[in-house]
C-alpha cells in the first residue's frame, strides 16, 4: 500500500520535472545549434575595427580576429576600459597586434576623434564590426538624442562614414572592404517611425525594447543603404545576427521579466564563441560577396523584406541622420580643418615669401 502511493506520489513529481527538463533541453539545443565559420579563415595583413570590444560579443571576436593574424582596432567606452582592455586581449592572445582606443558612441565629438586619430595613423582599414550597442532605459547623449539611438544607430552612421574613404582606398571587386552592423531578430518589429525618437519626439510611454528594435532596425537599412551606394566599389556590407547570446547586454532589464530573462540567458543562450561565427562568416567567407545588403544568421542569408522599407524610404533614413549630425556640430569629412589649416599655412608662407 505504502509503496504504491509513494510510486503515484514519484509519478506525480518525476514526470512533470522529466517534461519541463526535456523541453528545456530541447529549447536550449534549438537556441544554441550554430553553424560554425571556417576554422581556418585567416585575416593576416587585414585591419579590422571592432566596437564594443570591452566585453561580450566584441571581446570574444577581437580575440578570435587577433589569434587569426588580423590587426585589431578596439573602441572602447571609457579610457579605464581600454587599458583594462588592451591588458586582457595581449594576455589572453600573446598578439601585440591589437590597439585599444577610447570611443564613446554617446559622443558624436568622441567618435569623430577616434576617427581621426585613425584615418592619421592607420596604414589602412579593411573592416569595421559595428557592434557596440546597449538595451537601457530611457536617456539621452551628450549631444541630446535618444541613448540607444545615438548609440547603436548614429554614432555608427557616423562613424562608417568617416571611415568609409579609407575602406575605399585598399578595397577592390575581387578583395572588397567590409562593414558588419551587429543588428537582432527582433529588428522586423521595430519602426522607422520611432527614428523620430533620436530627434527628441518621444511621445507617449517609452518602451526600451522598441527602441532597441528599431535602432537596429535602423542599422540594418544602414547595411542596405551603403550596399547601394558602394556597389561594386570594393566596399560591401552586411547585417549579422548573432542569436540570443550569454551577455550583459540585458544587464539594465528589471522587473519580473528582466530577472526572468537574465536567468534565460544563463541557462539557454548561446555562448559568445557561438555567437560571433556569422560575424567571422561575412567578414571571410568568399560566398557573400555577391550578397551585400544582407541579414545573415547562422551562417546563412536570413534576409528580412518589409514594405515599408522603400528605396526613397531608406534614402531618407540616411539623410535625416546625415542632417541630424550636421545639426549638432559635427562635420562629416575628416580633416577638413586641418586642410584648412594646412592650406592658411601654405598661404601665409607664400605672403611671407613674396615680402
Ligand atoms: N546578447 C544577445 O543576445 C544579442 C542578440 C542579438 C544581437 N546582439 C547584438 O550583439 C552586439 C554585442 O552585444 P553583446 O551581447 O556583446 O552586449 P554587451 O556584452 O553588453 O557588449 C556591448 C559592448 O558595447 C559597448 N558599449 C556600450 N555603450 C557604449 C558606448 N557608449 N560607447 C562605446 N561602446 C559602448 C560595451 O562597452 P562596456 O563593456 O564598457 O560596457 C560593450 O563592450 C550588440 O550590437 C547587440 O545588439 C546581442
Amino acid at each position: 500500500m505504502l509503496e504504491g502511493t509513494l510510486s503515484v506520489y514519484a509519478f506525480i513529481v518525476i514526470f512533470p520535472l522529466a517534461v519541463i527538463g526535456g523541453l528545456i533541453f530541447l529549447i536550449r539545443n534549438f537556441i544554441r545549434s550554430t553553424e560554425y565559420c571556417d576554422a581556418d579563415a585567416r585575416f593576416d595583413g587585414k585591419t579590422i575595427v571592432v566596437t564594443g570590444g570591452s566585453s561580450g560579443l566584441g571581446r570574444t571576436l577581437s580575440v578570435e580576429l587577433a589569434k587569426r593574424g588580423a590587426r585589431v582596432i578596439v573602441a572602447c567606452r571609457t579610457k579605464a576600459r581600454r587599458d583594462s582592455t588592451a591588458y586582457f586581449l595581449r594576455s589572453k592572445t600573446g598578439s601585440f597586434n591589437i590597439r585599444t582606443m577610447f570611443m564613446d558612441l554617446t559622443s558624436l565629438d568622441s567618435v569623430y576623434d577616434f576617427c581621426q586619430e585613425l584615418v592619421d595613423t592607420e596604414d589602412r582599414i579593411d573592416a569595421i564590426v559595428n557592434n557596440a550597442a546597449i538595451l537601457s532605459p530611457q536617456d539621452k547623449t551628450s549631444d541630446d538624442l535618444d541613448i540607444m539611438l545615438g548609440v547603436n544607430y548614429i554614432g555608427h552612421f557616423l562613424l562608417t562614414n568617416l571611415l568609409c574613404d579609407k575602406l575605399l582606398k585598399h578595397g577592390t571587386s575581387s578583395s572588397p572592404s567590409r562593414i558588419i552592423n551587429v543588428v537582432c531578430g527582433s529588428l522586423r518589429s521595430g519602426h522607422i517611425s520611432r527614428i523620430d525618437e533620436m530627434e527628441g519626439k518621444t511621445e507617449g510611454s517609452y518602451n526600451m525594447r522598441n527602441v532597441y528594435r528599431s535602432s537596429k532596425l535602423a542599422l540594418h537599412l544602414l547595411t542596405k543603404e551603403l550596399a547601394h551606394k558602394y556597389v561594386e566599389e570594393g566596399v560591401v556590407s552586411y547585417s549579422a545576427d548573432p542569436g540570443y547570446v550569454n551577455t550583459g547586454l540585458y544587464k539594465h532589464l528589471e522587473g519580473p521579466f528582466g530577472k526572468f530573462n537574465q536567468t534565460c540567458a544563463k541557462a539557454l543562450y548561446r555562448t559568445t564563441e557561438e555567437g560571433i561565427q556569422t560575424i567571422l562568416y561575412c567578414l571571410s567567407s568568399k560566398d557573400v560577396l555577391k550578397q551585400s545588403g544582407s541579414l545573415f544568421k547562422d551562417c546563412r542569408v536570413c534576409d528580412i523584406r518589409n514594405s515599408e522599407w522603400t528605396e526613397k524610404s531608406v534614402k531618407e533614413l540616411w539623410d535625416r541622420a546625415s542632417e541630424l549630425i550636421l545639426s549638432k556640430g559635427i562635420k562629416m569629412e575628416l580633416g577638413a580643418a586641418d586642410d584648412e589649416e594646412e592650406a592658411d599655412k601654405a598661404d601665409s608662407e607664400v605672403a611671407d615669401s613674396e615680402q
